[in-house]
């Protein structure tokens, strides 16, 4: 959550900022601000505004300066107001700090008291005006820019990553993290900061991650790196593979709708170890899961979000296909949770962006309960949680821009399919020809999913009956009961039709008094064996003058009827099914989203990566 960016640029650094805002926009966007030092005149000057960074473009449209750092903001403590927006400031001394901060000082109330008993006046709400004046305080008693920020970093406590420049010092930017992801990108004696590789890409491709507890000192003579005890480090560059294009909206109106259009390539691109291979093998999830994979007796699957509702259909999968034990909890339950944990279990922690707090506390809480064995399944290659596991699985849905999750749920069906296979497998429970049978689903799902799309125009016509509406009901049974939670997370996180999802079979134990015209109630009926049980659910909704929207399969022997509306998809998947029931599901959101006209790919209240608990 919230985006920073700085640069020690050639020449004018402002528009690099406002482009890489624009860019991490959808790491938070109620608030944008930036600010650059002046060398002539030892001047920081600042420009903030509230709302996107397209208003902030025309508030600094006529700044200049070779240094700068900006941020855009999803408000953690403080409303979204000017006053909150960073950069954030502490003057004195006759001299300025300037600070952006991604993510959340735990300890600022004590640090806010103890800098009020010095004299500092605070001029926000925020948790980060607290390292202004800490570093602030610092350089007043004779250390360093950089000195400063080393010696705050040790103690504020939570996860964050700060960029700070000060009037005194107007060639230098220092930086650091903790906890939250910082890159360095090199370009041709210039350098760039960003929290997020798409923000670099249009500048340069040469990118350094930084590690935890590193702080950075930029100049124009180059890129200093101190590790954790304040020793200079060296840190390798990497050749970034994102693309410009593929952070590039193209011919589409929204990112969200360009990823649910991507979801055949990117499975494809995530399958491809598995359609290349004759057969399924345990190095799918790396070097060592050929050592561990066999010794895991049960799994546990933590998550938030869809990620969790991916997790969700995985349990299905993992019991039915390689019967072992699986249990799926949220992470931001399991953290704080008494729980037990047996010898043997495997940990799979699942995210889009591997930078999820919940998720990667949860992770390190296993740990600490003596979990040996861990796996996570991620899209982004560098995050902090593919760093964090033994074992792992990449999905290369690539960068998902839309806050509303689509092909990296899709990918991370893919994903965790796969390793259902390798599970039965080693636990005999996939002989060769069920093997080559399902390999060969696998290798034709890309294929489906593009038939699947092409159900876009009639779900169009359905989005306009749901526009008028406030509530609705989501209906699955089985494995597709977490897509029918996915459905409604998606309708109401973009268009704000408040949307609960049931396992149909609970309807009758109280979610059915809620039915009238007024309810849409959308249900999803793959033609397998609860197919029939599904159809007396939807009889109890019909009974009761409830309007049904049914997503069936081609082979389903359901039809429309007056108040019970029935798409035809394509013939029963089998295990397959859920990963091509979603798909309408996400354009249904989508398409009402865009008849209620709100912000599809940055919808209120949300952020893409949830970094802060
Ligand atoms: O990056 P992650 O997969 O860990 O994110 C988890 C959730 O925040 C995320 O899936 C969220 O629920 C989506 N916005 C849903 O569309």
């Amino acid at each position: 959550m919230c985006g920073i960016v700085g640069a020690i640029a050639r020449d004018n650094c402002v528009p690099f900022l406002i482009d890489g805002l624009k860019r991490l926009e959808y790491r938070g966007y109620d608030s944008a601000g930036l600010a650059i030092a002046q060398p002539d005149t030892h001047a920081i000057e600042r420009a903030r505004s509230v709302g996107r960074v397209a208003e902030l473009e025309q508030q600094a449209g006529s700044l200049r300066a070779r240094l700068g750092i900006a941020h855009t903001r999803w408000a953690t403590h403080g409303v979204p107001s000017e006053r909150n927006a960073h950069p954030h400031m502490s003057e004195g001394n006759g001299f300025t700090v300037t600070v952006v901060h991604n993510g959340i000082i735990e300890n600022h109330d004590e640090m806010r008291r103890d800098l009020q008993a010095s004299g500092y006046v605070f001029h926000s709400d925020t948790d980060t005006e607290v390292i202004a004046h800490l570093v602030h305080r610092h350089m007043s008693g004779g250390l360093s820019l950089l000195q400063s920020v080393q010696t705050a970093s040790g103690q504020l406590h939570g996860a964050f990553a700060i960029a700070l420049i000060a009037s005194n010092t107007p060639d230098t930017l220092v930086a650091a993290r903790k906890g939250a992801p910082l890159l360095v990108g090199i370009g041709q004696g210039e350098w760039f900061i960003a929290s997020d590789a798409s923000a670099l890409i249009t500048q340069t491709r040469e990118m350094v991650y930084l590690e935890e507890s590193d702080v950075i000192c930029l100049q124009p003579t180059g890129l200093s790196v101190y590790d954790r005890k304040g020793q200079a480090a060296q840190r390798k560059s990497v050749i970034s593979q994102l693309s410009a294009d593929s952070v590039e909206l193209g011919p589409y109106q929204h990112y969200m709708q360009k990823e649910i259009f991507e979801q055949s390539g990117a499975i494809a691109a995530t399958l491809e170890m598995v359609s290349n291979a004759s057969a399924i093998s345990p190095q799918l999830f790396g070097a060592e899961a050929a050592d561990v994979l066999p010794k895991v007796q049960q799994i546990l699957i933590l998550a938030c979000g869809t990620s969790y509702h991916a997790a969700s259909v995985a349990r299905y999968w993992l019991e039915s296909v390689a019967g072992i034990q699986t249990t799926v909890e949220i992470a931001s339950e399991y953290r704080y949770r008494d729980s037990v944990c047996l010898p043997g279990t495997l940990v799979i922690t699942i995210s889009q962006s591997g930078e999820t707090a919940d998720t990667l506390a949860a992770l390190e809480h296993s740990k600490t309960l003596g979990v040996e064995y861990t796996l996570s399944i991620c899209n982004v290659p560098e995050s902090a949680l593919i760093r964090a596991s033994k074992l792992k699985f990449l999905t290369r849905a690539g960068p998902e821009i839309g806050v509303a999750s689509t092909k990296a749920f899709t990918t991370q069906l893919a994903a965790l399919f796969t390793l259902t296979l390798v599970m039965a497998k080693l636990r005999q429970r996939l002989p060769a020809e069920h093997e080559a049978e399902l390999l060969t689903e696998l290798r034709h799902l890309p294929a489906a999913v593009s038939k699947v799309l092409e159900c876009e125009p009639e779900v169009k016509q359905w989005a306009q009956r749901f526009a008028d509406k406030h509530h609705s009901l989501f209906l699955g049974r089985g494995v597709h009961y977490p897509i029918a939670m996915e459905g409604a997370l998606k309708l109401k996180e973009i268009s704000y039709i408040h949307a609960e999802a049931y396992a149909a079979g609970e309807l009758k134990h109280g979610p059915l008094a809620l039915v009238d015209a007024d309810m849409p109630v959308v249900a999803v009926a793959p033609n397998d064996t609860l197919i029939e049980k599904l159809k007396s659910n939807l009889q109890e909704v019909s009974a009761r003058g409830g309007e049904l929207f049914v997503f069936a399969d081609r082979d389903t022997k359901m039809q429309s009827a007056p108040g019970v509306h029935v798409m035809k998809l394509l013939d029963h998947a089998g295990l397959l099914s859920p990963i091509l029931h979603v798909i309408p599901l996400q354009l249904l959101s989508y398409h009402v989203a865009l008849v209620k006209g709100t912000d599809v790919d940055k919808p209120r209240n949300l952020a893409k990566s949830v970094t802060v608990e």
